[in-house]
């Protein structure tokens, strides 16, 4: 059967009818790839499985709560959606705006969002805000003029959101046959390890799942709220996904952590991009910095003895590598070699480099 997004295929587990018009561009059913190379150099035996929400329509695992958030958003009879992000919300906004057929308004902090990420919203039509301020500046002002202008949120604070993302949960459950053990997850707002938090819950309520995971968050140590335990003011990070000082989504997240037993736990830009760099090199897998936040937390974790061995873990890679170019290139300064147009240099080029 033609798969045709994740609200039809999960449509008795959210909150649709047959009279609703579903807004989709075929999202989820992203691929679950079990890691062959990297395991082995950990010293541990362990089972890693990455989650590659990268492959979703606008590369990032956003799609899965926007296809819900413009369904609802467009039958409520809404025609504008506004959002803050720091950057992947804003570029699927704006594509499911754009499928709708309605407006979207994006506010973005300026020069802190990855460059294919502002292609997205560009093209796509989007109407684009760019804030003198960070993302946490953006998602006071939206929840503000939210109220004085004709306009529905679609960031995490909309519960259709999390009600979309929670899909991902059910996919990994239908793969392994049962939840993993850990699920790690990079955290910024924590909406996201929230969402993944209620479908492992739903379908282990339901019988579907014998166990749920344990729910591990990493945040990159300049915007680590959730380490810290407080809020922080002035965010800094590489991974411009993740650089959140206020997450909406507080309470929720710490419910997340006493409820399955996991925990928050900080990496530096340098162990982010680190990892970033082995994924792409022993794995073929291209995610951005902040995706790559997951894995670089697990290894770290598995290492230490923390997730224990023999477990089976999910890494969530939320985000496409090509979302930020000038990340990758500048980690990969000396990766060219230029020679002119003959034969025995380019031979010399494959010698030289076996
Ligand atoms: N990874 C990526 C690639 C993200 O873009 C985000 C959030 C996260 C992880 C964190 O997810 O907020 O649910 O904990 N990006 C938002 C945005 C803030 O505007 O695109 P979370």
């Amino acid at each position: 059967m033609r798969y045709t997004g994740l609200i039809e295929n999960y449509r008795d587990r959210l909150p649709v009818d047959d009279s609703t018009r579903i807004i989709s561009l075929g999202e989820g059913n992203t691929p679950l790839i079990r890691l062959e190379n990297i395991p082995a150099t950990l010293g541990k035996d362990v089972d890693i499985y990455i989650k590659y929400e990268g492959l979703n329509p606008t590369g990032s695992f956003k799609d899965r709560g926007m296809t819900l958030a413009v369904t609802k958003a467009v039958e409520s009879g809404s025609k504008a959606i506004i959002c803050a992000s720091t950057g992947n919300t804003s570029a699927s906004a704006a594509a499911y705006a754009a499928r709708a057929g309605i407006k979207a308004f994006v506010l973005i902090p300026e020069g802190k969002i990855a460059l294919g990420k502002l292609a997205q919203a560009m093209i796509h039509g989007a109407v684009i805000i760019q804030i003198k301020g960070n993302f946490d500046d953006g998602m006071r002002l939206v929840k503000e003029v939210a109220d004085h202008a004709p306009v529905s949120i679609v960031n995490s604070i909309n519960p259709y959101r999390l009600q979309g993302q929670k899909t991902a949960a059910f996919e990994i459950i239908e793969e392994l046959g049962d939840a993993p053990d850990y699920h790690c997850l990079p955290v910024g707002n924590a909406g996201n390890i929230s969402a993944h938090w209620m479908g492992y819950k739903e379908y282990h309520e339901d019988g579907k799942a014998a166990k749920t995971p344990k729910m591990v968050g990493y945040q990159a140590a300049g915007s680590a709220p959730f380490v810290k335990g407080e809020m922080i003011d002035e965010p800094e990070t590489i991974a411009t996904a993740i650089r959140i000082g206020h997450p909406q989504n507080w309470d929720l997240a710490h419910t997340v952590e006493k409820e399955s037993n996991g925990w928050f736990d900080a990496l530096t830009d340098e162990e982010i991009l680190a990892v970033q760099k082995l994924l792409t090199e022993k794995e073929g897998i291209f995610c951005e910095p902040a995706s790559a936040i997951s894995l670089a937390g697990a290894m770290r974790d598995i290492k230490s003895g923390k997730i224990a061995e023999g477990s089976t873990i999910v890494c969530t890679l939320t985000g496409h590598g090509l979302k930020d170019p000038d990340t990758a290139i500048a980690q990969c300064k000396d990766a060219m070699i230029t020679i002119n147009p003959v034969m025995d240099e380019v031979r010399e080029a494959i010698l030289n480099n076996m």
